[in-house]
């Protein structure tokens, strides 16, 4: 098997990444990955604002892939190929990204990949781990919440995902009503550490329903009820912060944990050799991770969490989806269009609502 040395470049949220990777399908590494975060661009808007995004992302890119480049002690001379996510995401994001390789591709004579995004999360444990198919991956970011049963390099079976808002969505949203810091999800783990979890009666949804759909969107109205009982002269105790905060991150866990146990009891009758596998920046929640390890444990199941930084949005897991891909499917020509919407399991029903990357996946 011949080595590649292939430029990844991911611009579908809100950071801008550039990386390289070298090797082939199941034994690669990353040589460098870059991440320029657009955390302050957006924190006066409480959310991702897709314009401005869009625009970050076209001033920055070239700049990641000259840094990526460098890190990696590398031309483009050196550069065998280029993987770009070509969706789903924020449109102009995506847009930026996809014209920037293209750019590079012709000008270099290179083949060029359009990558879906959340392929490259659901491929970063082969990439970290060589972890064999078939393995059960639960993506729980900000933007992405499903169960996959990953067979192959592009062969995504769906078993189900919020019908609502994304676990991050979840937290950053409850973060804001409990007068938390962005991003919600570390500071609300920080702050449930002081608090009691059974204090409020918070709902555990859709546990009542068979099949692994989620759902955040309840939790939350929950909490802001149980908040405005709790508010006196416009502020919070922290006590109450922390019990809150505390109620709903068990809630969470609760829910993902129940869910994965059906997703592993699909999964199980598949295969005697099994990993549960867990990408997305809501994977970095210990709680979570403690709940699913249990989980993984009930069913005899290796659990495999790959490091935080290939975890959340970057572009190694995009240039590692391309590798897996090549050698089955043909490069893109210059017509290759970014796609706001681009579910990886085209037989499944599509997810409603909208995340913060905009439509469900
Ligand atoms: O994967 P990611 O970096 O970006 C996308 O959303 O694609 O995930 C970011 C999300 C945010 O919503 C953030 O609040 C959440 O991951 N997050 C956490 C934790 N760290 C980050 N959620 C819960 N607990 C954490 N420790
Ligand atoms: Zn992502």
């Amino acid at each position: 098997m011949t080595t590649t040395t292939i430029l990844g470049i991911e611009s579908s949220c809100d950071d801008t990444a550039a990386a390289v990777l070298r090797g082939q399908a199941g034994a690669a590494h990353v040589v460098s990955s870059v991440v320029m975060g657009q955390t302050a661009l957006h924190a006066d808007f409480g959310g991702v604002v897709p314009e401005i995004a869009a625009r970050a992302h076209a001033e920055k890119l070239d700049h990641a892939v000259a840094e990526a480049l460098a890190k990696a002690e590398v031309t483009l001379d050196d550069i065998d190929a280029v993987a770009v996510t070509a969706g789903p995401g924020l449109i102009g994001g995506v847009v930026s990204g996809v014209m920037c390789a293209k750019g590079i591709a012709v000008a270099r004579g290179l083949p060029l990949y359009g990558v879906n995004h959340l392929a490259g999360h659901a491929l970063t444990p082969r990439l970290t781990d060589g972890v064999p198919f078939p393995y059960l991956m639960l993506l729980v970011s900000g933007g992405h919440c499903q169960f996959l049963i990953v067979s192959g390099p592009d062969d995504f079976r769906r078993l189900g995902g919020t019908i609502d808002d994304a676990p991050g969505e979840a937290f950053d949203k409850i973060a804001r009503l409990i007068a938390l810091p962005q991003p919600g999800g570390p500071a609300i783990e920080e702050r449930a550490k002081a608090g009691d979890s059974r204090r409020f009666k918070l709902p555990r949804p859709l546990l009542d329903r068979e099949g692994c759909d989620m759902s955040f969107s309840g939790l939350k109205t929950a909490v802001l009820r149980q908040r405005d009982h709790l508010i006196i002269d416009g502020t919070l105790r922290a006590q109450d912060q922390a019990d809150l905060a505390a109620g709903f991150q068990a809630a969470v866990v609760d829910v993902l944990a129940e869910k994965t146990r059906r997703a592993l009891a699909v999964y199980a009758q598949l295969t005697d050799t099994r990993t549960l596998c867990v990408a997305g920046g809501v994977a970095a929640n210990m709680a979570i991770r403690t709940g699913l390890t249990t989980v993984a444990e009930e069913f005899d199941t290796g659990f495999i969490a790959p490091p935080l930084a290939l975890c959340t949005d970057n572009a190694a897991m995009i240039a590692y989806a391309a590798l897996e891909q090549m050698g089955s499917r043909a490069p893109d020509d210059m017509t290759l269009s970014a796609r706001p919407r681009w579910p990886l399991d085209q037989t499944a029903q599509p997810m409603l609502g909208s995340g913060k990357k905009g439509a469900k996946a």
